[in-house]
């Protein structure tokens, strides 16, 4: 297929990761135009010069029509399974109560693990078919999909098996990551160490021999685990092959970032606690630093990650939409990139790197998603813009008009 009509074609080519100055460069192509095979990029470069490859003349044709074309998102944080809303406590919190207020009160994560308990595995599975088809309209090719919402052995166990089973029937690449570590279970409240040995002595183990997660991760945080415990579930997580990924510095500074140094996590996520040492520490190491302004968007918190301290201090940095019924209820990576610009302070540019080229690297897939290079997915998603920092401009809107994963077409907005 030969794809053309890429008025600015952001192929991100360059560095892997990105850091520092190099997370602006997205390598724009003008006019440019792509030749897939097999859902691979064959070639990709100025349109004239890909329009005369012998290859090309015989090819299918798309023309995109003079769009901005990116690589599709790669969303690195998503807590995809979960039952039902929580939009009660979104009401109580524009009152005035805290997210941690409600979670003590017997709300939040807990309110949702005993509706997913008690949901049927086809309302489960409708749902998030429901929010794919979603990530897809808002430009989405790839996502990490966490469990954490079952919080015992069965339940756990069918969310990973859930998220296998939609990996194989629709478009959407999903990376698995087992989340047993999200809160302490009720049943556990007393013996918090008896579920922290029971995640390491049972469950990764049986989720690492069937195969049935990537990555491990903490919630380590107060009121969740403490970094005592994270160092134990994600060590024994790295025993099994399963790479830490960790929740980090959200509502206080534990000294999870330090963890996530110490353990060569592929990813520390939040980071709105942080201190001006943690980020120099962050810029030094290998650790991709996820940052969720949706969370922060949606708690109403002043306070977001210092992104442009981390971007000075050389860290890897990335951006994600942590979508989940608690805290960041949104599937739309256009809407996390205006919150990155205008919260964080990142640049059009790096935004998109950072939810591209970076996040592809966190989940160590940037062999073939994350930018649009020969040998890599045709994974790619058009904006009806003119200049791709309308895609953050134009806030609220989704503008995405098109998306393809692997050279298939699997959204295209109705004229
Ligand atoms: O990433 N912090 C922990 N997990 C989610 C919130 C989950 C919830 O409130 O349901 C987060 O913010
Ligand atoms: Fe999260």
């Amino acid at each position: 297929m030969l794809i053309t009509g890429c008025s600015q074609l952001l192929t991100l080519r360059g560095p892997v990761p990105r850091r520092g100055k190099a997370l602006a460069d997205l390598a724009i192509i003008e006019d440019g135009a792509l030749l897939v095979r097999d859902g691979l990029i064959q070639a990709v470069g100025p349109r004239r010069q890909i329009e005369r490859l012998r290859e090309s003349r015989r090819a299918e044709k798309l023309d995109l029509g003079g769009r901005v074309v990116l690589p599709g998102f790669v969303d690195s944080h998503t807590h995809l399974i979960f039952p039902a809303s929580r939009a009660a406590e979104y009401e109580q919190r524009i009152a005035g109560a805290t997210y941690e207020e409600i979670a003590r009160a017997g709300g939040g994560i807990h309110s949702t693990v005993k509706h997913l308990r008690r949901a049927s595995p086809a309302a489960l599975k409708k749902r998030a078919l429901r929010f794919l088809d979603e990530f897809a309209a808002h430009g989405t090719t790839t996502l990490e999909a966490k469990s954490g919402y079952g919080l015992d052995w069965k339940s756990e166990l069918a969310i990973l098996k859930l998220l296998g089973e939609l990996q194989r029937e629709q478009p959407l690449e999903i990376v698995r990551t087992f989340l047993g570590a999200h809160v302490i279970p009720r049943k556990f409240k007393k013996r918090p160490d008896a579920w922290v040995d029971l995640i390491v002595g049972r469950m990764i183990p049986a989720v690492a021999k069937t195969r049935l997660a990537e990555f491990c991760d903490v919630f380590c945080d107060r009121g969740a685990f403490t970094v005592a415990q994270a160092r134990k579930v994600l060590a024994a997580g790295l025993d099994f092959g399963l790479a830490p990924r960790i929740h980090a510095e959200q509502l206080t500074r534990t000294g999870a970032a330090r963890l996530a140094i110490e353990l060569d996590a592929a990813s520390a996520d939040h980071l709105e606690k942080i201190s001006r040492a943690d980020a120099r520490a962050l810029g030094r190491s290998n650790v991709t630093c996820t940052l969720l302004p949706g969370c922060c968007f949606h708690l109403g918190l002043a306070e977001c990650a210092p992104a442009r301290e981390l971007i000075a201090a050389g860290a890897i940095v990335a951006l994600a939409t942590d979508f989940n019924p608690g805290t960041s209820p949104t599937v739309s990576m256009p809407m996390i990139l205006s919150l990155a610009c205008n919260h964080l302070r990142m640049s059009p540019a790096e935004s998109i790197a950072a939810a591209t080229i970076n996040p592809a690297y966190s989940l160590r897939l940037h062999s073939h998603v994350g930018s649009l290079e020969v040998g890599k997915y045709a994974d790619l998603a058009a904006f009806d813009v003119a200049d791709y920092r309308e895609i953050p401009y134009y806030f609220g809107v989704n503008l995405c008009a098109l998306t393809m994963k692997r050279g298939a077409v699997i959204y295209s907005k109705k004229p």
